[in-house]
C-alpha cells in the first residue's frame, strides 16, 4: 500500500490540465453495453474506479481495449449476471443494471456495499425501473430486475434528499430502448448526466432536457456504435482550485468548463481569492486576508458534496468562523477528525461543521478514509508546517489521476513510498 508525504509549505505556481472526468465516464462506459457495436470513448481518466468499470464490462463479455486516455468497447455478445466479486470494490457498479435491463430486459447485480460517506440507498433506482414495467427481487445480496419488455412512464425521481445522479443515469439508460415515452421528472441536472445524455443521442437515442428537471425520452429499438470525449473533470478542477488558495503563488486549471464549477469559484471568490475565467482556463492568486464562509451542499447547480471536504480544509485556515452544511451525505464528514490531527478547529453538530480558522495548521499522519476526504487531507498537508504522511492512498486513486505528480508539477514537494 502506498502513502504519501508532503512537505508543506511550498508555494505552488503555473498551470494544471484537469483530466477527464471519472463521474462522466463511469456510466457513458456502463453505457456502451446498449448495443453490439464497437464505442470509442475518449479521455477516460486512468483510475481505480474506471479500471473495476471495465473489468466489469470484460466480466459481462464485452470487448475492452484501452490506449491511454481511449477505451473501444465492443459489447456484442453479453450476459446479464454482474456478480459480488466483480462489483464489490465500486459502488458506482450500479449503474451497469440500466443498460443491462434496457438491452436484455433483465440483470441481476450484486447490490453495492456500505460506503463510508452514509447510507447509499438504491429505492429510487428501482422505482424508475418498476414503473418502466420491470418486477424486481433483491435476494441473496442482490438485486435482480426483468421485465417481458420496458414500456415509457412518467417517473419521478426526487428523494429526500433532493435527485439521484446514478439514478437518472440508470433510469435513463434502461427507458432509452423502452417501447413510447418516459419523462423523469425531479432529474439529477449535474453535468455528467448531460454528458451520458450527449453520448446516448449519439448512439441513436432521442433524449431531450438533460440539464433540466424534466428529462423526456422516446424509446427506440436499437443504438449503434460511436465516439465520444467525456467531459473535463469539475471536482479535480474545484481541487485544484482549492489548492491554489490554500497555497498558491498564483496557479491557472486548464482545460476546465468554468460553467461547471461556477459554485466553486463563486465560493472562492467570496472568500476573497481573486479569480479570473478565460475560455476553458481558470486561474486563482493567493490572498493573505482571506475571509470566513457559510456553505451549503446542494445538487448541481449548488455547491457541491464532493467539493465539501476540500473547502473544509481550506476554511479551517481562513480568517473567522466559517459554516458549513452537507445537505447531500450529511455523515459525509470522516476528514473532520483528521484535519482536527493537524491543528484545524472544527465542531460537528449534525451535518454541519462549524470552523474556527486558525494561523496554521501541522503535518501529522492521517488517514485518507474517502476520496475526497483524502483529498481535503493532501490540500490540508500542503498548507500545513512539517510532514503530513497521509496513508491508505489507493482512495485517492479512485478518482484523481496521477494527484501527487500534478501537484509536484505545481512546485508541491509530495512524494508517494510504499507503506511499510
Ligand atoms: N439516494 C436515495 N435513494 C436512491 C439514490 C440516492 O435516497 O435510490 C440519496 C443518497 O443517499 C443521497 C442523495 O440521494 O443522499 C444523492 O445521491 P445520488 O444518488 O445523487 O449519489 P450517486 O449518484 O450515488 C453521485 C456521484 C457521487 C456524488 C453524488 C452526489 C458518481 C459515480 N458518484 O453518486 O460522487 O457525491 O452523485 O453528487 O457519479 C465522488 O465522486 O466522490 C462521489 C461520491
Amino acid at each position: 500500500m502506498d502513502k504519501i508525504l508532503i512537505h508543506g509549505g511550498r508555494p505552488l505556481a503555473g498551470s494544471i490540465k484537469v483530466s477527464g472526468s471519472k463521474n462522466s465516464s463511469l456510466p457513458i462506459l456502463a453505457a456502451t453495453l446498449l448495443t453490439r457495436e464497437p464505442c470509442v470513448v475518449h479521455g477516460v481518466p486512468d483510475l481505480s474506479d474506471t479500471h473495476y468499470m471495465l473489468q466489469i464490462l470484460i466480466h459481462l463479455g464485452a470487448q475492452v481495449e484501452r490506449a491511454s486516455g481511449t477505451v473501444t468497447v465492443s459489447a456484442d455478445n453479453i450476459g446479464s449476471v454482474a456478480p459480488y466479486n466483480v462489483v464489490r470494490k465500486m459502488r458506482a457498479s450500479i449503474c451497469v443494471l440500466g443498460p443491462l435491463l434496457g438491452r436484455c430486459k433483465e440483470a441481476t447485480v450484486s447490490l453495492p456495499g456500505g460506503c463510508v460517506i452514509g447510507d447509499r440507498p438504491i429505492d429510487l433506482h428501482l422505482k424508475g425501473f418498476e414503473a418502466l414495467g420491470a418486477a424486481v427481487r433483491v435476494e441473496g445480496g442482490n438485486v435482480k430486475v426483468f421485465a417481458p419488455k420496458l414500456t415509457g412512464a412518467i417517473i419521478n425521481l426526487r428523494g429526500k434528499f433532493g435527485p439521484t445522479v446514478l439514478g437518472t443515469d440508470n433510469v435513463m439508460m434502461a427507458a432509452v430502448l423502452a417501447d413510447g415515452v418516459t419523462v423523469i421528472e425531479g432529474a439529477a441536472q449535474e453535468p455528467e448526466v448531460v454528458d451520458l445524455a450527449n453520448f446516448l443521442n449519439k448512439m441513436g437515442a432521442r433524449i431531450e432536457g438533460a440539464g433540466t428537471r424534466r428529462i423526456i425520452i422516446e424509446g427506440v429499438s436499437a443504438l449503434h456504435g460511436t465516439e465520444h470525449d467525456v467531459i473535463p473533470d469539475r471536482i479535480e478542477a474545484g481541487t485544484f482550485l482549492v489548492a491554489g488558495a490554500i497555497c498558491g503563488k498564483g496557479i491557472t486549471v486548464k482545460r476546465v468548463e468554468p460553467e461547471h464549477v461556477r459554485s466553486t469559484t463563486n465560493a472562492l471568490a467570496s472568500c476573497g481569492f481573486p479569480i479570473s475565467i478565460a475560455d476553458h482556463a481558470i486561474s486563482i492568486s493567493p490572498n493573505g486576508e482571506a475571509k470566513a464562509l457559510e456553505l451549503t451542499t446542494e445538487p448541481y447547480p449548488g455547491f457541491p458534496s464532493d467539493m465539501q471536504a476540500q473547502m473544509c480544509a481550506l476554511l479551517s485556515t481562513t480568517d473567522g468562523i466559517s459554516v458549513v452544511t452537507e445537505n447531500i451525505f450529511p455523515q459525509r464528514y470522516m476528514h473532520v477528525a483528521e484535519l482536527k490531527r493537524m491543528g484545524a478547529e472544527m465542531q460537528l453538530e449534525g451535518a454541519t461543521a462549524v470552523i474556527q480558522g486558525v494561523d496554521r495548521l501541522f503535518g501529522a499522519p492521517v488517514m485518507a478514509s474517502d476520496l475526497r476526504a483524502s483529498a481535503a487531507l493532501v490540500l490540508a498537508g500542503l498548507k500545513a508546517d512539517g510532514i503530513t504522511e497521509v496513508s491508505r492512498v489507493y482512495h485517492i486513486d479512485r478518482g484523481y489521476e496521477r494527484l501527487d505528480e500534478k501537484l509536484s508539477e505545481l512546485g508541491a514537494h509530495i512524494e508517494r513510498v510504499k507503506e511499510t
